[in-house]
């Protein structure tokens, strides 16, 4: 497996293979890969001839108070794991490489962008629709691979690529939960053991809401305001938002007419955790 970090190294490469045929998946990420990340790698390299991975903790996507600097990282494991999963190059530019002196182009998706955690971190879509845009321009993948566990992330993926014209190929994928429920996370490693333990009650609110659906329950507020009180009744967890949406759209909903997605975000301690389910009606 190659490792590089300069966008012309990675053109380069990329040419030579897609002049050969070789069809490429791209799975973006801010390394301190886990199972979910893997699971995306795994896809890619079943799919492609030739997957590449980026590695890349994109400064723009972090609001002034967020957790940039703290964020994990581990190139050593995550290279030793992506070479186990069959990966065939690692792209891991610098903040420079990226953005260097006089950077002034934004990718900014509105609409959509303006719900959830769009509303919580104004900056950090148009960073991550700007990161993303440059990745597909330097690697140029047939298919590029997103968990859903971001999921208003992977809309705006989707309704980038479609208004942009963009051709590549966006290819959604399952959340992966520990064996508890836990949504798999980098950021589950600033949970101290009894956060920990408060963090479940983000994947249990979905069962709660799946009995009050199962009682014909059929008030999206009642159901938001249940798993507000409930993930609230838990110590140090505090809720950021809770939302019944539409799951195109993203709009909250007041009434349960159709097919809904419950999405949270919620503060345990140092760490912001988000989680998500559909539910079929
Ligand atoms: P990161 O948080 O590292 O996630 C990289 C990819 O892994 C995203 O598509 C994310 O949805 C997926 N992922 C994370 N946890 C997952 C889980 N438990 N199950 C399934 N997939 C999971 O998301 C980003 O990085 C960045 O915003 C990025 C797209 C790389 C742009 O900087």
């Amino acid at each position: 497996m190659k490792i590089l970090n300069t966008v012309n190294d990675v053109k380069t490469a990329i040419k030579e293979l897609q002049k050969a045929g070789r069809k490429v998946g791209l799975v973006p990420t801010m390394g301190f890969l886990h199972a979910g990340h893997m699971s995306l790698v795994k896809k890619s390299v079943a799919d492609n001839d030739f997957t590449v991975v980026s590695v890349f903790v994109n400064p723009t996507q972090f609001g002034p108070n967020e957790d940039l600097e703290a964020y994990p990282r581990d190139f050593e494991n995550d290279t030793k794991l992506l070479t186990d999963a069959g990966a065939d190059l690692i792209f891991s530019p610098s903040p420079e490489e990226m953005y260097p002196e006089g950077f002034s182009t934004k990718v900014s998706v509105s609409g959509i962008t303006n719900a959830l955690c769009g509303l919580s971190r104004p900056v950090h879509f148009d960073g991550v629709a700007t990161v993303v845009t440059k990745l597909f321009n330097i690697v140029n993948p047939d298919r590029a691979y997103f968990g859903s566990k971001d999921y208003q992330q992977l809309q705006v993926i989707r309704r980038m690529v479609k208004d942009l014209n963009m051709s590549v190929e966006v290819i959604g994928m399952p959340i992966i939960r520990e064996s508890d429920g836990l949504a798999m996370s980098s950021r589950n490693i600033y949970l101290k053991p009894e956060e920990r333990t408060s963090a479940l009650s983000l994947s249990k609110s979905f069962g709660l809401i799946q009995k009050l659906l199962d009682n014909g329950e059929r008030d999206a507020r009642v159901l938001r305001q249940k798993v507000v009180d409930y993930i609230n009744s838990h110590s140090s967890a505090h809720v950021d938002y809770v939302e019944i949406i539409h799951p195109e759209k993203l709009n909250s909903l007041e009434t349960v007419n159709g097919d809904i997605v419950a999405a949270l975000a919620v503060k345990i301690g140092r760490a912001r955790l988000i989680d998500n389910k559909l539910f079929k009606i």
